[in-house]
Parts: structure tokens; sequence; C-alpha cells
């Protein structure tokens, strides 16, 4: 086991991130939990549950994002007479790990949370930044808290069972992270690893998923709580990408809309002259080299749909949608656009 970061938080705490390799270590660094903890799991995960431990498994997938779910995990809890200072260990994709930190929040107050992610969106996306959170009254993380895990433990290992779908998603968001950081180490690692980046070679997910984790953590720090305006950056992508989502009635997968949303946004953005032309063309045929299609554009007749998915957005975030846009490399500023130009870039002209 190897400690990654310790990322800060308010009051002095710290978030460490360990890096393990090898399920089996895995589940001895977790079996080291022992009496004193919960371990949530989906049936996709509990294989990597160490034995004998207290555990809950869920069915997997976004729709047991909910409350009932947080209830099991809660009464669970109480059942097995957990203290504050007891751990919710969380071991599967971001649902598990939002809807079990989510009810460790609340648990007496707030108890310990480990987090073991399993998808490769969860390991970069989902384990900093405090953001816990159920599904609620239709809309997708309505309820939840902030509240930082004390340790995250990453075994890339895991993604071994991932399926193909789930693999791709998390790259659009690696792919995102290239381009949102101050410098160019992740975008010119992607370049040089394709080939074995896109089949899950273990000799370079430890270091993707470093670059991708050091790129959130520059966001994160700098906003912790989303009031700067700042994190909202790492956003690229998903207003475009959320509306498609919400427009194909989500056959098309998260990761999918939100590389061809960044697409979109570079498109955007060299229309209205703020993304130098070279690095649009740079940035598309990175997003393509991971094999996301920038080439789709929606019918006019279809633009309507997809204009009120984005009213939508807007009804939710208080009247503006402001899409993130690239000024270059980690550059991105957040600003409304006209209908016109939102039609032009998904549309075509
Ligand atoms: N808290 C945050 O900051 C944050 C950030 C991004 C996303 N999220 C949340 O994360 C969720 C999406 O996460 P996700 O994409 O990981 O989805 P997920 O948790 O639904 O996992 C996707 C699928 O993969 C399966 N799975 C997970 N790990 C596996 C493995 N190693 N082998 C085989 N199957 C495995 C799961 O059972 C599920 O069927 C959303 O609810 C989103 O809101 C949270």
């Amino acid at each position: 086991m190897e400690k990654m970061f310790s990322v800060p938080l308010k009051g002095g705490a710290y978030t460490d991130v360990f890096s393990i390799s090898g399920i089996e270590n895995l589940r001895e660094v977790l079996q080291s939990y022992g009496d004193n903890s919960l371990f949530v799991a989906d049936a996709n995960t509990a294989c990597y549950l160490p034995s004998g431990v207290e555990s809950i498994i869920l069915p997997p997938g976004e729709k047991e994002k909910n409350w009932a779910s947080v209830d099991r995990i809660l009464s669970k809890a109480l059942s097995i007479g957990m203290a504050r200072d007891s751990v919710f260990v969380a071991v599967g994709g971001g649902v598990i790990l939002d809807m079990t930190a989510f009810a460790s929040s609340l648990y007496m107050r707030g108890a310990r949370t480990v987090l073991v992610p399993t998808t490769l969106l969860s390991m970069v996306d989902a384990t900093l930044g405090g953001k816990t959170g159920i599904d609620y009254g239709g809309g997708k993380n309505l309820v939840g808290t902030f509240y930082p895990a004390e340790s995250v433990m990453i075994a890339s290992d895991t993604l071994k069972t991932l399926p193909d779908r789930e693999y791709k998603c998390g790259l659009g968001e690696v792919v995102k992270h290239a381009f949102l950081s101050s410098d160019r180490r992740l975008h010119d690692f992607l370049d040089c690893n394709k080939k074995a980046v896109m089949e899950r070679d273990s000799s370079v997910l430890g270091e993707m998923i470093r670059l991708s984790l050091e790129v959130k953590i520059e966001y994160i720090t700098k906003d912790p709580e989303e009031k700067k305006g700042i994190r909202s950056a790492l956003n690229l992508g998903h207003t475009f990408g959320h509306a498609l989502e919400a427009m194909r009635g989500f056959e098309i997968s998260h990761g999918e809309g939100v590389a061809w949303g960044m697409g979109r946004a570079f498109d955007a953005g060299r229309m209205l002259g703020i993304t130098p032309t070279e690095y649009a063309d740079e940035a598309l045929s990175l997003i393509r080299d991971f094999g996301f299609d920038t080439s789709y554009r929606i019918s006019k007749d279809d633009f309507p749909a997809f204009y009120s998915a984005i009213a939508k957005d807007k009804k939710k975030k208080g009247g503006e949608v402001r899409f993130v846009l690239m000024e270059g490399q980690g550059k991105p500023v957040l600003l409304p656009l006209e209908q016109s130009t939102i039609m032009e870039a998904v549309a075509g002209a």
C-alpha cells in the first residue's frame, strides 16, 4: 500500500489517498478495519470484500441511489451496534460511494468513511471533494451533504472486471481532466499510451489515475465547497452532454455524453474566437483517440427537445446556465451562450 496524496480539508484534517496493488492485498487492508466496521457493496463488487466482515450488499445501478438504500445501511449500522468512531467502508462505483458516504455523514451526526472505488469514473471523479448524496424526487443528487472521506483506497486491479461501457465512461472523465490540467502531463501521457490505456494494461493504469486525480485535487482545493465557480470548470462537456443524454432517453452512457459535450464546447469556443483552432483540433483528436464519436450532430428538428433539456438545467440552477469553454490548456471560462450559438455547435450551421 502506497500513500499517493494527503488532500487538505477544512479544519486541518486530510483525506489520505492510497494505491494498493493486487486484490489479495486490498482484502487484507480492508480486513484490518475489523469488528468496528460496516462494508457496503453492490452485487457486482461484493467479490472484493474480505471474508467474515459485517456487510450489506445492495442491487447495482443508479435506480438504487435512494432513501430506501440509505435506510437499509443505517438500520444495519444500528443493528450491529456501530458507534460514532465506527467505519463505513464503501466498495463500489460512484453510486455505492455517494450513498454510503451520505449514510455515514448522517449516522450519529457523522461516522468515519473509507471509500474503495471500483469503477474508473469513481476512482478519478467520485472519491475526492466530499460530495455525498442520493437521487430524490426525480432529480439526480438532489439530497446530500459535503462529507469528505478519511481514506480512499485505489486498487486499479478491480478495473479488470469492469464492463467495457463503464470503463469507457471513466475514460471520458480522464480525458476531461487532461484538458483542465494546468500542465500537459496527463494529455501527453494519454497521447503516448493510447493502446495500453484502452487495453487496461496494469503498467499504465496507476499513473493515469494518479495524474487524473492531481487535476481533480487542483480544482477542489481551490474551491472546496463549490462556492467560487472554480470547481464548476469540472463540468466541462456536462451541460451539452446531459442534454443529449436526456434527449436520447439515456440510451447513451454518461461518458459518451460528456465526451460529445466536450467536442461541442470546443466547437462553440472556436466559433466565438475563445478557443484557438489548433488547440480545439488537438483536443477533438484526443477525444476521438479514445473511441468517442465527436462528429455526431443532432438534427435541426430535434433541437427544440435538446434546448428544452438545457432549459430544465437552467431552472435547476436558478436562472442561468453557464457553459464551460476552453481558452487553451487548463484555461476554462464559464459563459452563458446564445441559443443560436448552441444550435450551431450541436446541429451544425
Ligand atoms: N461524489 C462525487 O463527487 C461524484 C462525482 C461523479 C459521479 N458521482 C456519482 O457516481 C455515480 C456514477 O458512478 P459509476 O459510473 O461508478 O456508476 P455505478 O456505481 O452505477 O457503477 C457502474 C456499474 O458498474 C458496476 N461495477 C462497479 N465496479 C465494478 C467492477 N470493478 N467490476 C464489475 N462491475 C463493477 C456497478 O455494479 C454498476 O453496475 C452517479 O450516481 C454520480 O452521481 C459522484
